[in-house]
């Protein structure tokens, strides 16, 4: 099941990122692929795939990946190491030269662990920056390491992507268009229509917003375009609070509950940047004696397992997929491209999906 799921997401991965850029990156795609790479990359994704490893004539298992993930205890980030892994075992590197190391959330003690893969002489780096604007300094010493890089999940800015291109170096960005999710939470609530949702009857829908960690663009992206979903549909939009929550369930458990406490019944709509902050949102309105489709509403983003789980019973309005299969499988292929020469477009992109009770148990489904 997953295994064809992974191969339908590939695919439609692979032909979005040949429609230049799917969906529109943050940053221009500018990319000059040669004209044997743009045939390749119209082939379909399996055979692609398999073309890849046979090109690399098995010699990946003698390859050595070093993957810098920005924190593990990210329980979306954790989804996406354990399928990059498993990906790249599946094709052909072996498990043993595959290093996966935690920055603990600290740009020190990440750059050290780039600084050892390097004098370690890895073969590729797939990297999960801490701090996306240390994204040049990074660049120019694996560059100059001439080691091939794949940047995953914080997305460096455009002057950044566009050196990549300017200098023809083997760098990339593997991810999603956070524009999509930040849309998709917006009109999961338009969609609800402004006498569901408008408990108060000030003609207004009231929102709080909890943000993740500014160093990713997602977070920045999700909260304007959510809002501009709503107003975009007609809606007058009331923020009452808007707070940053990290990405994190505990964080997001807090600052709900002091909204709650501030704003009491007037709070209608509850936006989280992700799901793990949507988790601690929900457990806030629980134990504020608030009912989530009866007197509020409540958005997450990524899909995690639980979350469609409360999506089906109802306790949570909706979630996005933040398709971690064809983000980690598009970034274990960009880095077997780079190592059989290859080489990638500078930006890879992929495709939010929208889940509501409609599509969950479908979604919870493909997730197992
Ligand atoms: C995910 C979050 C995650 C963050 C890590 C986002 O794309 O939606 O759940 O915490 O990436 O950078």
């Amino acid at each position: 099941m997953k295994k064809k799921l992974v191969s339908v997401v590939l695919a439609a991965v692979m032909g979005m990122a040949l429609l230049a850029g799917c969906g529109g990156g943050s940053a221009a795609p500018a990319e000059q692929p040669a004209e044997e790479k743009t045939e390749e990359a119209a082939e379909p994704a399996e055979t692609a795939a398999e073309e890849t490893a046979e090109a690399a004539g098995g010699e990946l298992a003698d390859k050595k990946v070093g993957v810098c993930i920005y924190q593990f205890a990210d329980n979306f980030m954790t989804l996406f190491r354990g399928e990059l892994e498993r990906y790249l075992i599946e094709q052909g590197f072996a498990k043993e030269n595959i290093t996966i190391v935690d920055g603990a959330n600290d740009q020190a003690t990440q750059s050290g662990q780039i600084d050892n893969f390097i004098s370690q002489g890895v073969d590729v780096l797939i990297i999960n920056l801490v701090n996306s604007s240390s994204a040049s300094t990074v660049t120019d010493k694996v560059v100059a390491a001439n080691i091939p890089l794949v940047y995953i999940n914080r997305e460096p800015d455009e002057a950044e992507q566009q050196r990549w291109t300017d200098n023809n170096w083997n760098v990339c960005y593997v991810g999603c268009d956070a524009r999509q999710s930040g849309t998709f939470q917006g009109e999961i609530i338009a969609d609800l229509g402004l006498d569901a949702i408008d408990f108060n009857g000030n003609g207004k829908i009231d929102y709080i917003m909890i943000e993740g960690d500014p160093e990713n663009i997602d977070a920045a992206y999700r909260t304007e375009y959510s809002v501009k979903a709503l107003t975009d549909a007609g809606f007058e939009v009331n923020c009452l609070d808007d707070q940053v929550g990290m990405w994190d369930q505990v964080k997001g458990n807090e600052l709900v509950n002091n909204s709650l406490s501030q704003y009491g019944n007037d709070v209608e709509v509850v936006f989280c940047n992700n799901d793990a902050m949507a988790l601690g949102a929900l457990q806030a309105i629980q134990s504020q004696g608030r009912t989530v489709g009866k007197d509020i509403y409540l958005v997450g983003v990524d899909a995690l397992t639980e979350v469609v789980q409360y999506v089906i019973s109802g306790e949570i309005t909706g979630t996005v997929f933040n398709n971690h299969f064809a983000q980690a499988d598009s970034a274990a292929d960009a880095a077997i491209n780079y190592l059989n020469g290859t080489g990638n477009e500078h930006n890879i992109q992929c495709d939010y999906t929208k889940v509501t009770a409609e599509n969950a148990q479908e979604i919870l489904d493909s997730l197992q």
